[in-house]
């Protein structure tokens, strides 16, 4: 098959705010960029992200990044490495300013500064007062971000090809990777890229939850492909609910509601979140106020005719401050709920929102595996940056704020890294006719017609099976059958084909590709929560109701080749600081 190849230094494969980010520092270096995105770059994934971005500016309260280092390993339930979290807070203020730069409208003070919104799990002084952290541009602070990004990246002439599907990644026999197969989904032509280095930055897997706050894009295609390149995935049992999802539906109301005053009430019209979390109350972490708002249901406290849901409250304030604070999620609740929230609570549920694992890298974007079997080491040619990676700085539970802050520092992390490498390997790897097979092989399946389920039918029953059995709650007997279900799930995909070629688009195409990546993800996600043993963040485990940090204080990386979970110790010691040592968490 004689398929076009273009050469770049660096592919980037993913044009959400870590690609971007990355990209624009590289492009700015002069290095030769591609980004390849499944959609027009500024319809990815940041453009959704609300609430705002994390960093101790101390504009409206006091504030320290250490206090944000603090919280934040709190906020993971101490599953983070604390040499990448000291990183991260640390850049943050810096990594603002430098957004503010590139021309991201944040909202102001009357003085002109910044304006911080409170988010959950913030505090001064080590876990004292609630702080007020979250740098915001209203409640479109991911679009502002993305945007100004996009507009950076065409001034540095960084090169895009949009609306280009990539494949599989494609390697040497020594396992460097050397560039992608991508597809124009207009055309459905291939196209080899290749590469000296390649970035994933391909964003989160929420699409493998029916309920959820994500894109129809998140499906996790990064960390299919590296899956199938041989690399583990880690933590993939921590995802995220958000406690703020528009009930029955799941579009996101921002964490910023209750941090602008908003609150929570039951069918008693009680503020439940105050028995749960006596200080923090309405704004502790996510993964407390979703298991709050779940208990208070099953105990028969919900709201309306079916008592699934609670009241997300708002119009006790100024409608004034919500229109101008947070006119997007009045949007939203008045066309997905029917509700105006200056006038009446909204109706709400926790949603799928973020997956806090990922492709194992270390603060510098490199991807860091064992390489068959051998000690874990930096994977040449290879990096991943924002919610397809796993750093780790949000371990067990991610707060709300620190994903923006995730793509900036470390997309500009690996972009800084990158630069390296190509100073220091300056000519391309031949790439061989034989690395194409096992992808060409792959989607040769796909062009064989034939009958049987849909390709559509298959992604509804993957995304309630893990909705009903890999949620908020979890046991023994719930994971096992939900691991059984996917696993045979994953057989009869084998056995679907697309219907008569001729009438298929090429999205069809690319929704068989998207839901192989999401098995993948599905089947890591369900078999890691089933293993691990304990309660930790984000994931709840009715039968292992605490968290056991003499046998479980550990990162989980799960193979796709023989579906095994191994272990590897998480980094607890700082660069600079000491160590904050596990201890209760409460809020
Ligand atoms: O609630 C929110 O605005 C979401 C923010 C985040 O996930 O960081």
């Amino acid at each position: 098959m004689d398929i076009p190849r273009r050469r770049f230094d660096t592919l980037i494969i993913g044009a959400g705010g870590g690609g971007l980010r990355a990209a624009l520092q590289l492009s700015r270096a002069d290095a030769h960029v591609a980004v390849v995105s499944k959609v027009f770059p500024t319809r990815s994934h940041t453009v959704a992200a609300q609430g705002g971005v994390n960093a101790a500016l101390a504009n409206v309260r006091p504030d320290d990044w250490h206090w944000h280092m603090f919280d934040t390993v709190k906020g993971s339930d101490y599953l983070g490495d604390q040499d990448a979290i000291e990183y991260m807070c640390r850049a943050a203020p810096r990594a603002v300013y430098e957004l503010e730069h590139f021309g991201v409208p944040f909202s102001r003070q009357d003085d002109g500064r910044i304006y911080q919104r409170q988010f959950g799990g913030q505090s001064m002084h080590f876990g004292g007062e609630q702080a007020a952290r979250t740098c915001a541009a209203a409640d479109r602070t991911g679009h502002a971000i993305l945007h100004s990004l996009y507009q950076q990246n065409i001034r540095a002439r960084t090169h895009f090809f949009d609306e280009y599907f990539a494949v599989d990644l494609l390697h040497a026999t020594d396992g460097q990777v050397l560039g992608a197969l991508v597809l124009d989904i207009a055309t459905g032509e291939l196209l080899i890229i290749e590469s000296k280095t390649t970035l994933l930055a391909t964003g989160g897997a929420g699409q493998i939850f029916r309920t959820n706050t994500n894109a129809l894009i998140n499906t996790g295609d990064g960390m299919g492909m590296a899956l199938r390149a041989g690399v583990p995935l880690q933590d993939m049992e921590f995802v995220q609910f958000h406690p703020t999802g528009i009930a029955g539906k799941g579009m996101l109301l921002s964490e910023g509601a209750r941090g602008e005053g908003g609150y929570l009430i039951n069918s008693e019209g009680e503020r439940f979140m105050e028995r749960y979390a006596p200080n923090a109350r309405d704004l502790a972490s996510r993964d407390v106020v979703s298991r709050a708002i779940v208990t208070e249901i099953r105990e028969g406290r919900g709201c309306g005719p079916g008592r699934d849901h609670v009241l997300l409250q708002m119009h006790h304030l100024d409608a004034e401050l919500i229109k101008k604070r947070l006119p997007a999620i009045r949007d939203s609740a008045l066309t997905f709920a029917g509700v105006d929230m200056c006038d009446a609570p909204v109706p709400v549920f926790p949603t799928a929102h973020y997956t806090m694992g990922g492709i194992p890298t270390n603060r510098f974007g490199q991807v860091v595996a064992p390489i068959e079997q051998g000690p874990e080491e930096a994977i040449p040619g290879l990096y991943a940056a924002g919610e397809c990676a796993c750093v780790s700085v949000h371990g067990g539970n991610r707060l709300g704020g620190n994903s923006l802050l995730d793509i900036i520092v470390f997309g500009r992390a690996a972009g800084n890294q990158i630069i390296e490498f190509l100073g220091e390997n300056r000519y391309h790897q031949p790439l061989h006719d034989q690395a194409l097979a096992p992808v060409l092989q792959r989607l040769a399946r796909w062009e064989q017609q034939g009958e049987g389920e849909s390709v559509d039918a298959m992604r509804s029953e993957l995304t309630r099976t893990m909705e009903e059995h890999c949620g908020v709650f979890r046991t023994e007997e719930l994971l096992k059958e939900g691991v059984d279900k996917v696993l045979s799930l994953e057989q009869r995909m084998k056995d679907i084909r697309l219907r008569d070629k001729s009438r298929v688009f090429n999205t069809a195409r690319i929704e068989a590709l998207e839901l192989e990546n999401l098995m993948d993800v599905a089947v890591a996600t369900i078999m890691s929560a089933w293993k691990r043993r304990e309660s930790r963040g984000a994931h709840s485990r009715i039968d292992f109701p605490e968290r056991d940090d003499v046998n479980w204080l550990r990162h989980s990386l799960y193979h796709r080749h023989d579906r095994t979970i191994d272990y590897k110790p998480v980094r607890t010691k700082p660069l600079t600081v000491d160590s904050f040592p596990p201890k209760p968490r409460t809020y």
